[in-house]
């Protein structure tokens, strides 16, 4: 399967090269496939901000290659190369604020950092690091896609009608996905009959980017409405809402792209079954319970306008581009790590003691 996995991988949108980090502008995408060169952590951390690149996985791994800039760059000028570097943390730091993957691959480059020793070369081991965490993402999409493929046929073998939101793709990861690596599998596996994809306003990743990513792969997917899904899942015999998820608290709970709360609900409502897939970067053991999780607020021009046209009255928009939903409402978390049925405070810990599966 592994095999089969790597030769299905079309899509990259993160790209290490020369010492410079290209990144595909996903703000432009599906109609141009624009790729951008970045040379300073500045210009890494308004990409994140300005979400050239997004996805919890891809904006830790694109910090993660902004510190090795930041760190060329400091070394250049020379003095206190390490206590100026803070400034990049920092900087990398403050471009987005609900996805912990970002803290965790910046605590992951300064802990690598501290561990210099005299004889190491600073910008060679930086990178390797950077290097290191991309490929490690890559290997636990691998893990999961298979994983969950694995859950579904336990569940049900037959054919699946899956619903997705947000993108969790090759887009938003270093390899080929989270919640779409493992519709991926299963679609490999003839277990996928259609896969419907919330169009996930106000940024439209559904439309733009899962459905671009899907019907590039020939896997049969429709576009719906945000608002109906519920309507999807009474009438169109939806088995599974399968998604990602930004940062998952101790207790299990699960930050993802607005909506997703909602659709939680419905999914228990009415008997479909609602996975969780992502890799143990995006788990929060440091929070006990979602209500402490940071929730984004965007620009409300976001809603306002479609496409810089404004189309909605003159009033504010309150745009909270993440929420909570809470772990009694999810049937598995898939993590590289292994699967947590039923997520809980003791069933989390569990699973964070495990070594990976790869
Ligand atoms: O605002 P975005 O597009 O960065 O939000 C992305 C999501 O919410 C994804 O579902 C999540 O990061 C999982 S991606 C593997």
């Amino acid at each position: 399967m592994r095999d089969r996995l790597l030769a299905a991988e079309k899509v990259k949108a993160i790209d290490w090269r020369d010492g410079t980090l290209h990144l595909l502008d996903q703000r432009v995408l599906p109609f141009e496939e624009t790729w951008h060169p970045y040379t300073t952590a500045e210009g890494v951390a308004e990409a994140i901000r300005t979400m050239v690149v997004r996805g919890a996985p891809a904006i830790g791994i694109s910090a993660a290659y902004g510190i090795v800039l930041a760190v060329s760059d400091r070394l250049a000028e020379g003095g206190d190369w390490q206590m100026a570097l803070e400034e990049d943390f920092d900087l990398l730091a403050n471009s987005r604020p609900t996805a912990v993957n970002l803290f965790w691959a910046l605590n992951r480059m300064r802990e690598r950092l501290y561990r210099l020793k005299d004889h190491e070369d600073p910008l060679k081991v930086m990178e390797a690091e950077a290097v290191a965490i991309h490929l490690s993402d890559r290997e636990a999409n691998l893990t999961m896609a298979q994983l969950g493929a694995e859950l579904i046929r336990k569940h049900q073998g037959n054919l699946q009608t899956v619903l997705t939101h947000c993108n969790t793709g090759a887009l938003a990861t270093g390899g080929f996905g989270t919640a779409l690596g493992v519709i991926r599998a299963a679609h490999l596996e003839g277990m996928i009959e259609r896969v419907y994809a919330d169009e996930t306003r106000p940024w439209l990743q559904g439309s733009r980017l899962t459905a671009w990513e899907l019907v590039n792969e020939g896997i049969p997917v429709t576009l719906n409405a945000d608002s109906a899904a519920a309507h999807l899942m009474k009438t169109k015999g939806i088995t599974w809402v399968i998604v990602g998820a930004d940062r998952i608290t101790a207790n299990g709970d699960v930050a993802n792209k607005i909506g997703t709360y909602q659709l939680a609900v419905a999914a228990m409502h009415h008997g479909v079954r609602f996975m969780v897939v992502a890799p143990s970067s995006t788990i929060d053991m440091n929070l006990a319970s979602g209500d402490d999780i940071p929730i984004e607020e965007r620009d409300g021009r976001e809603l306002l306008e479609v496409g810089g046209t404004r189309v909605g009255a003159d009033v504010d928009a309150f745009n909270p581009v993440f929420d909570v939903t809470p772990a009694d409402l999810i049937d598995a978390i898939v993590t590289e790590k292994g699967i947590v049925e039923r997520p809980d405070t003791a069933k989390m810990a569990l699973l964070m003691c495990r070594k990976r599966l790869h």
